[in-house]
């Protein structure tokens, strides 16, 4: 583009809308002069007035087919090339999903060194699920979304909304837990919030990604109502609700094709029946086939090994699948440019919503705004789970206070995989527990040895984690500081190194490792006033739990997180964080019980892009049954439920009353339908329920709405979350909550006739703080 272009379009997109609005009373005498304008006037695609579909089709009619390959691939690892002849911009991605990733160099997965690169690290997905407060769903995309714009990224990597399968899943914590409707609810407002700042979600990973180990090469079986009911809508309501910019396909393989390549779930689904507009982004390498990424829906391709066989080649990018290949298919005619044109149209379409986007803002960095933020989500999220005798919170008269354990001190927000991060600012638990207990004397014991490494894809830590003493030593010094304080806090878990919290593979069992069970009990012997922190984003066995009188489950909370733990610890924020996941006791309580289930057994050997390899056939043969809709169903009572916490007061939810007792609406709904913005009045039912908080502090309770259907004729899950509310009440103040019944709640998937169907008959509404205790319940009928 000429200096003269660069300079004059800006500002001439800006006359061409007064142009635009003077026009109809432009009189012929000006025509000429408006003529000399109209020569230099903006191009439709560079036109800011017009709508962006017709600058969409503007620019792509100016492209050649080479330009138009040029920006369906990556030119780098996390950017794509835009059109330079056009002036139009490249396109940068970056992780996700909880802060902006450091850049690493062109070619290399190396750190680049930017020194302008530590970023605001958010709590990880699990906690903001914990929250159940959508409200904070929307400040963190927002805030997410200002680092990314203020950081020139155009995408940002992220939210993971797959499903919590099993305990082991590594990367469960970057997801939103085991239930279709939180992770619906909680999706929306992150996108939303994101994209307000210009910057595309990308939300992954599309689909059935429901653990780490083999993902390359599981190929996941599972019926369509399971697909439909549980594994699909956090991701349907992202698009459809949310309005998400851009998915990107998981490495997995459904129905035997990957998923990054796969027509039902790409153009089935996605695009057809959800009529997604954005663009599908391929996980990092999981294109693997030029035919099958051209005409299955896949739109940009990053990230793949590309000499052929299993190792990375420099600048390689022109060997892409959907580069020169694609190119040679088309130049030889065995394919024509329909879907070319539709994968430019739609790469151009995020470009015009991002990179393109002149009004966007600017974005902001660090602020302190993002550092209250995270505090605020983290400390919302933590989950009380245990609190006998009132150990919790520490009282303000405590003298010494031990804290034992090295996530009291280990930084979390490196390592994990690719949501690993720079950040400015971590606070640890110590920190956050010394900072906010001045007065006492607040001493650390290491307690037990985990992961000593302190770097994570060239980013340091900066720790000195190494440590001489023995294991006998370690935990004879905890015991003997343990013995001499007022209170013990514990602050255990898994952390984010391999086969744990942490990307590529899964953990090996539900176990605490490091022997942190031993510790705990010896502790628990040591001081009554014992406080076991775990950190993680996945359920662990406590055989301990009848020894300790408290537990917290904590998260990796990100910069603020020892500000955060400590807000709870101390009382000053009462805890209402809510389990987004059933703890069951032990792993064989859950709905896995055979190895086809998980990990999966060896099939067929397949040609892939990284050359053969065995696929391993998994079998989600336990359908509907994920997680409560298992233990529930069963009858098995796990050690916490999904949707538990604890208070430091108590509240009481009282009889809930149904407006009516029927609504209409029953038949079938096609799997194409748009949601409902406002269902006809005869089609909704309001139900209302009193809630008082009846303790003596502020809090807040999660009132959780569960539907049964009594009278079905496919087999359903015995309730099934529907709706909740958070509530924020003073000790003493009572509140009415209401929820809304649509038929839309009420409704399975019916795979034989593809659709939804509200089948005519009894209800029940279900209410209470869990999913396990039922406050108050209330029948109606859906006709
Ligand atoms: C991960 C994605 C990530 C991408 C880029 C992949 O390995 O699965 O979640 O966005 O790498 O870092």
């Amino acid at each position: 583009m000429s200096t003269y272009f660069k300079s004059v379009v800006p500002a001439l997109a800006t006359l061409s809308l007064l142009f635009l609005g003077a026009s109809c009373c432009r009189s012929s005498q000006n025509k000429a002069q408006s003529q000399a304008q109209d020569k230099n006037s903006v191009p439709v695609y560079l036109d800011d007035s017009k709508p962006i579909e017709e600058r969409v089709d503007d620019a792509l009619a100016r492209m050649t087919t080479e330009e138009k390959i040029g920006i369906i691939h990556a030119q780098s690892k996390f950017s794509s090339a835009g059109v330079p002849r056009l002036g139009i911009p490249e396109f940068w991605t970056d992780d996700g999903p909880h802060g902006v990733r450091p850049d690493v160099f062109w070619d290399e997965w190396d750190q680049a060194g930017c020194t302008n690169d530590s970023c605001t690290a958010f709590p990880a997905l699990t906690a903001l699920a914990a929250t159940w407060n959508p409200e904070l769903s929307e400040l963190y995309g927002k805030s997410l979304g200002e680092e990314g714009r203020y950081r020139k990224k155009d995408m940002i990597l992220g939210p993971g909304v797959n499903i919590y399968r099993t305990p082991l899943g590594g990367r469960n914590f970057e997801y939103m837990g085991e239930d279709p409707f939180l992770a619906s609810i909680m999706v929306v407002p992150y996108v939303k919030g994101l994209q307000s700042n210009g910057v595309a979600a990308c939300v992954k990973h599309y689909a059935l990604n429901n653990q780490e180990l083999n993902r390359h090469t599981t190929n996941v079986t599972v019926d369509d109502r399971a697909l439909y009911e549980i594994y699909l809508p956090a991701f349907k309501a992202a698009v459809q609700k949310g309005h998400a910019w851009g998915i990107m396909g998981s490495y997995n393989q459904y129905k035997g094709y990957f998923n990054c390549q796969n027509p039902y779930l790409l153009n089935d689904i996605l695009k057809k029946e959800w009529s997604f507009d954005g663009v599908v982004v391929s996980d990092w390498g999981g294109t693997q086939d030029s035919e099958q990424a051209i005409r299955n829906g896949l739109d940009m391709e990053f990230g793949t090994w590309t000499n052929g066989l299993n190792t990375s080649k420099s600048d390689a990018y022109n060997n892409y699948f959907m580069a020169g290949p694609y190119l040679e298919m088309i130049k030889s005619g065995k394919i024509g440019e329909d879907e070319l044109n539709d994968k430019a149209r739609r790469v151009l379409r995020v470009m015009f919503r991002t990179s393109m986007d002149r009004q966007k803002p600017y974005g902001s960095f660090t602020s302190p705004e993002h550092y209250d933020a995270a505090r605020k989500i983290g400390s919302e999220s933590v989950v009380l789970l245990k609190n006998d005798g009132g150990v919790l919170p520490i009282k303000s008269s405590a003298k010494k206070i031990l804290v034992v354990g090295e996530n009291a001190v280990k930084m979390m927000t490196v390592g994990g995989g690719s949501s690993s991060l720079k950040v400015k600012v971590e606070v640890s638990p110590l920190q956050g527990i010394k900072e906010r207990f001045k007065d006492a004397e607040v001493t650390y014991e290491r307690g037990y040895v985990g992961d000593v490494k302190s770097e994570y894809n060239g980013v340091e830590s900066g720790q000195d984690l190494l440590e001489n003493r023995s294991y006998e030593q370690l935990w004879t010094d905890a015991v003997i500081a343990a013995e001499s304080s007022d209170y013990v806090i514990f602050i255990g878990g898994l952390n984010k190194s391999g086969h744990q919290d942490a990307e590529g593979g899964d953990r090996e069992s539900m176990d605490l490792p490091y022997d942190q069970d031993s510790l705990i009990t010896i502790l628990s012997g040591a001081n009554r006033n014992l406080v076991v922190v775990n950190m993680s984003g996945n359920a662990v066995a406590m055989p301990w739990i009848d020894k300790v009188p408290a537990v917290v489950q904590d998260w990796y909370l990100g910069s603020m997180a020892g500000t955060s733990l400590a807000d709870v610890l101390s009382g000053d924020v009462n805890p209402s964080g809510k389990l987004p996941f059933t703890f069951p006791v032990v792993m064989s309580d859950g709905p896995i019980k055979t190895e086809s289930q998980y990990p999966g057994v060896e099939g067929k050997e397949i040609n892939s892009a990284i050359g053969p390899v065995k696929i391993i056939e998994e079998n989600y043969s336990e359908g509907l049954f994920v997680g409560y809709r298992w233990f529930e169903s069963k009858n098995v009572k796990p050690l916490f439920p999904f949707g538990y916490g604890l208070s430091y007061t108590t509240f009481e939810i009282g009889e809930a009353k149904a407006s009516r007792e029927s609504l209409s609406g029953a038949g079938e709904y096609s799997a194409s339908a748009k949601p409902v913005e406002k269902w006809a009045k005869g089609k909704t039912l309001k139900i209302t329920v009193p809630v008082k908080n009846t303790g003596a502090v502020a809090g807040a309770e999660v009132v959780q709405l569960y539907i049964s259907d009594t009278e079905s004729s496919l087999v359903r899950p015995a309730k099934e979350l529907k709706g909740f509310k958070k509530i924020f009440l003073n000790a003493g103040e009572s509140a009415e909550v209401s929820f809304e019944i649509t038929p839309d709640l009420l409704c399975y998937f019916n795979d034989t006739k593809h659709c939804w169907v509200a089948e005519a008959g009894e209800f029940k509404a279900i209410i209470g703080n869990s999913s396990e205790n039922v406050a108050t319940e209330v029948k109606f009928d859906l006709k």
